[in-house]
């Protein structure tokens, strides 16, 4: 079977398409033929080394696929030949808050990832795909949309909650669509004009373009009469967190979730003096995955594919990615 193997060192010029030989499951494993991936910000940071510098290669890339069941192992009871699946982001972690061994069992990273025409998963690290969705547009949900959810869900996110969303990339546009879904309001940040028109098709009650509004955290303020946001969910890191804090409101929500501004620093006691709960996100369990996605069958939420290249193509892929210029996820198909 073909896959990309991250081979011989880091950055994207060592992504090599390769045969390897067809894995076989062992006792509580699935084997899976993989119909659709998406690529993450994050496959860029573990591509580059960014992610993990000590990370041992070579690694097969990729944190999340759909596809068909071909083979149950040993005691499997939960899925059986033909079943669509999806993979889950940790392969280890069913429910409850994280730990290090769940941590320690992301795919693409810690383990062989899912960018292979056949992958072995747990019996544990699988959701079922949700009828209305395609296979490519499952495999958008493992990372993304489950961040996205975890982020909303610890915050209490609901009718009449204001969420701010910040860029319009795989995590912020299925925080958008998922916090409509729950009836919040969502105020939207992005640097680009282009893009906030298909931000606001797409729901954004209000849209800042950065580049002509810097002081976007005075604007969201404004837009909440001066009251705050609930819930910032934060994809830049450092350089946007006091930005961030300056815009939730008292008694308010961070959900840290991405590095995309680099370096930077903030005021902590700016969260300290409002109250602010930051809440580290990683991804999220099974059990996460399977609440979002009775929500996304229930309200027939469909994710927002920005563009489709064949398994053969991930590396022009890749630098798709890389570029900046998409809204919402990335998709290979095979
Ligand atoms: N903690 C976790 O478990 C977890 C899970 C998933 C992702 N992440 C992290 O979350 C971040 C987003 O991931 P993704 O896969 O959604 O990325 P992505 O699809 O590449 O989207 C990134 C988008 O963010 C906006 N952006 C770019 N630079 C920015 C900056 N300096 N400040 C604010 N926004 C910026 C851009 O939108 P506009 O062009 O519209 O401005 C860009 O399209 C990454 O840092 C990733 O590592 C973390």
């Amino acid at each position: 079977m073909k896959a990309f193997v991250l081979r011989g060192g880091f950055g994207l010029d060592h992504l090599t398409h390769e045969d390897r030989p067809d894995p076989t499951p062992g006792p509580g494993q699935v084997l899976v033929r993989v119909r659709a991936a998406s690529l993450n910000y994050r496959d860029l940071m573990v591509a580059r080394g960014e992610y993990n510098p000590k990370l041992p290669l070579p690694r097969v890339l990729g944190s999340d696929g759909a596809g068909e069941v071909v083979a149950a192992g040993e005691g499997v009871v939960k899925w059986k030949p033909g079943d669509r699946v999806i993979g889950c982001f940790f392969q280890d972690w069913a429910d409850g808050p994280v730990s290090e061994a769940a941590a320690r069992s992301a795919l693409g990273a810690d383990r062989d990832g899912v960018l292979a025409e056949l992958v072995v998963f747990e019996e544990g690290g699988l959701v079922a795909v949700p009828d209305h969705l395609s296979f490519e547009e499952a495999a958008t949900l493992p990372c993304a949309a489950v961040t996205a959810w975890h982020a909303l869900h610890v915050a209490g996110v609901g009718v009449g909650s204001t969420v701010l969303v910040q860029g319009t990339g795989g995590v912020s546009i299925f925080a958008l669509q998922l916090a409509k879904a729950l009836g919040a309001r969502v105020l939207l940040t992005t640097r680009s004009a282009d893009k906030a028109d298909r931000a606001t098709a797409l729901g954004a009650d209000a849209v800042c373009v950065t580049a002509d509004v810097p002081a976007w955290e005075k604007w969201a303020w404004d837009q909440t009469g001066k009251h705050g946001v609930d819930l910032v969910v934060e994809v830049g890191g450092a350089g946007t967190m006091e930005k961030s804090l300056r815009c939730v409101r008292y008694g308010g929500h961070v959900g840290l979730i991405g590095v995309l501004s680099g370096p930077g620093t903030f005021n902590p006691i700016l969260a300290v003096m409002k109250g602010v709960t930051v809440h580290g996100i990683f991804v999220g369990s099974r059990a996460r995955f399977e609440a979002m996605n009775a929500v996304i069958a229930g309200k027939q939420i469909r994710p927002v594919i920005d563009r489709v290249f064949p398994f053969a193509a991930a590396r022009a892929a890749f630098d798709h990615l890389a570029a900046g210029g998409h809204v919402g996820k990335v998709v290979l198909t095979l």
